[in-house]
C-alpha cells in the first residue's frame, strides 16, 4: 500500500493569529509522520502558513484558484500568485464551490489546467449528493465528474493531481461514509480513471476520502485498500485531532 496523503481543508476559518497558533501547535505533533501532510488554508493565511512550515514536513495549499493568469476578475486569485508565495497545492471543485459558487465540471477542468500550468498540484474534488446516491445515480454522477472534469488532462498531468472523493452528504454532517462505502466508491472512481489512463496510472493515482473524517474513524477508513488518504474539514481545525488522523495509519 502507498503512504497516505492527509490534507486539512480549513475552509473559511482562522484569522492570521489563529492560524499561527494552530500551525505552531500542529508542527511538532506531525513532524515524524510517514504520510504526506498538507494544510489548505484561506488566502489570508497562506503567507503565515508558508513561512511557518518552511523546512518542515507540512505542505501548504490554497482552496481555489482562477483559470486565467491575470486580468479583470475582481475577487479572484491566479495560480501563479499562489505559486510565487510558495504554495504547493490547491483544492479545486470542492462541493461547496460547486453548490454555492456555480462551479461546474468545465470550470473545474479550467482551474485544474491553470493550476498545473503554474506548477501547483491540484486536489480535485468529486462526489455525489444524497439524492443522487438514493436514486441510484451515484456511479453515473461520479463517471460524469471524472469524464468531464478531466477531459483534456493527459496521463502526465494526472501524475501531479490528487483526487478527493467526498460524498456531499457526508461533508460537515457528522455522517461519515462507512469504510466499505468509501472504499467501494473510490474503487469505482479508480476504475473510471483506469478506462482512460490505464490500470498502472489509475493505481498510482492518489484518491482521498473526505466527509466527516475524524480522529475516531480515520484508522478504519485509511486501512481500506483504495483509500489513499483523507481531506479533512472540521477535524483539521483542532491540532490534536488532525495529528491523530495523520498518525492513524502507517
Ligand atoms: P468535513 O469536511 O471533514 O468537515 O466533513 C470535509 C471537506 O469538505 O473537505
Amino acid at each position: 500500500m502507498k503512504n497516505k496523503i492527509i490534507a486539512g481543508n480549513w475552509k473559511m476559518n482562522k484569522t492570521r493569529p489563529e492560524a499561527e497558533a494552530l500551525i505552531k501547535e500542529l508542527l511538532p505533533l506531525v513532524a515524524d509522520s510517514v504520510n504526506t501532510v498538507i494544510i489548505c488554508v484561506p488566502y489570508t493565511d497562506l503567507h503565515t502558513a508558508v513561512q511557518l512550515t518552511k523546512g518542515t514536513n507540512v505542505h501548504v495549499g490554497a482552496q481555489n484558484c482562477h483559470w486565467k493568469e491575470s486580468g479583470a476578475f475582481t475577487g479572484e486569485i491566479a495560480p501563479s500568485m499562489l505559486k510565487e508565495m510558495g504554495v504547493e497545492y490547491v483544492i479545486i471543485g470542492h462541493s461547496e464551490r460547486r453548490t454555492y459558487f456555480g462551479e461546474t465540471d468545465a470550470t473545474v477542468l479550467a482551474r485544474t489546467q491553470a493550476a498545473l500550468q503554474a506548477g501547483l498540484k491540484p486536489i480535485v474534488c468529486i462526489g455525489e449528493t444524497l439524492a443522487e446516491r438514493q436514486s441510484g445515480r451515484m456511479q453515473q454522477v461520479l463517471t460524469r465528474q471524472v469524464v468531464e472534469g478531466f477531459k483534456d488532462i493527459t496521463a502526465q498531468q494526472l501524475a501531479n493531481i490528487i483526487v478527493a472523493y467526498e460524498p456531499v452528504w457526508a461533508i460537515g454532517t457528522g455522517v461519515t461514509a462507512t469504510d466499505e462505502q468509501a472504499n467501494e466508491a473510490i474503487a469505482f472512481v479508480r476504475g473510471v480513471f483506469a478506462q482512460k489512463y490505464g490500470k498502472v496510472a489509475a493505481d498510482a493515482l492518489y484518491i482521498q476520502y473526505g466527509g466527516s473524517m475524524n480522529d475516531q474513524n480515520a484508522a478504519g477508513l485509511l486501512a481500506m485498500s483504495d483509500v489513499d488518504g483523507g481531506l479533512i474539514g472540521g477535524a483539521s481545525l483542532v491540532a490534536a485531532k488532525f495529528a491523530a488522523i495523520v498518525h492513524a495509519h502507517g
